[in-house]
């Protein structure tokens, strides 16, 4: 199958990324294998978050063998990120009202309708072999009281959009996506990215442990940090929650 070498299907797991894990541990796995789940009992979000995951929704993990280092394989959370963003808005055909909000989560009409979680896997943690590319999409439900207003699908289109063509669809868009990374780097990545990012140039609150700033998205660095300027200086973030202020 393209992008991967297997897929396997579960009604419930406690979480396909976790799944992937074991797989490289139990298997060393050396291909890129597909893991999909009905439901999650423990799924994972950003920064230690939980992802609410009942049966509806779509919860997939790409165990992905990388063999670059560690700060380029980053890239792939902005692949990851435009495949989810091109799926969507082919199934909504609407490519206008689909945007990525950084790092990695995908907005319809501002409102979030996936989010990525990217974990290393492997012997190491200085060079890991593997990266688990965990993909949550809302398709029949959304969180009512998550940290950023959410969507689904199916509440988007107007319609019943299945899980298989979700499903299918995905598998196909990373592969063109992955496949465009690894032949001609980040750069295009970031382009693309960019094109249909939203708040660029915009006043943004970028939420850090500790820490809130209120600056100006400037643009995103060469790896993938987003650059905010706030009192004549700018600062490169690599990790965090952002929020806009003209919604
Ligand atoms: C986020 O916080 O926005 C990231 C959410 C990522 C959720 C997906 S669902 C499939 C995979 N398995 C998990 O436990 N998490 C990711």
């Amino acid at each position: 199958m393209p992008g991967g070498d297997d897929l396997r299907l579960f009604d419930v797991l406690d979480s396909t990324n976790a799944e992937c894990r074991r797989i490289v541990e139990q298997e060393g796995a050396t291909g890129n294998i597909w893991v999909v789940a009905g439901s999650q009992t423990m799924g994972r979000g950003r920064r230690g978050r939980t992802w609410e995951s009942p049966s509806g929704n779509i919860y997939a993990s790409l165990l992905y063998k990388i063999d670059c280092d560690l700060a380029a394989a980053s890239g792939l959370s902005f692949v990851a990120a435009l495949a989810v963003r091109d799926m969507v808005a082919d199934i909504l055909q609407a490519p206008d009202r689909v945007s990525c909000k950084w790092p990695n989560d995908i907005l319809v009409e501002g409102r979030k309708i996936s989010g990525i979680l990217l974990e290393t896997a492997g012997p190491g943690h200085e060079m890991p072999s593997h990266v688990i590319i965990g993909i949550g999409i809302n398709v029949s439900h959304h969180p009512e009281d998550s940290l950023y207003p959410a969507t689904d699908l199916n509440g988007a289109a107007g319609r019943k959009i299945t899980r298989e063509q979700v499903t299918e669809n995905l598998i196909l868009s990373l592969a063109h996506w992955i496949s465009r990374w690894e032949n001609s780097g980040f750069s295009p990545i970031r382009k693309a990215w960019k094109a249909c990012a939203h708040g660029v140039g915009e006043d943004i609150i970028v939420r850090l442990p500790g820490e809130e700033l209120c600056g100006r998205f400037v643009d995103l660095d060469e790896a993938g940090a987003l650059i905010l300027e706030f009192d004549g200086k700018r600062r490169h973030i690599t990790a965090g929650d952002i929020f806009f202020t003209q919604e």
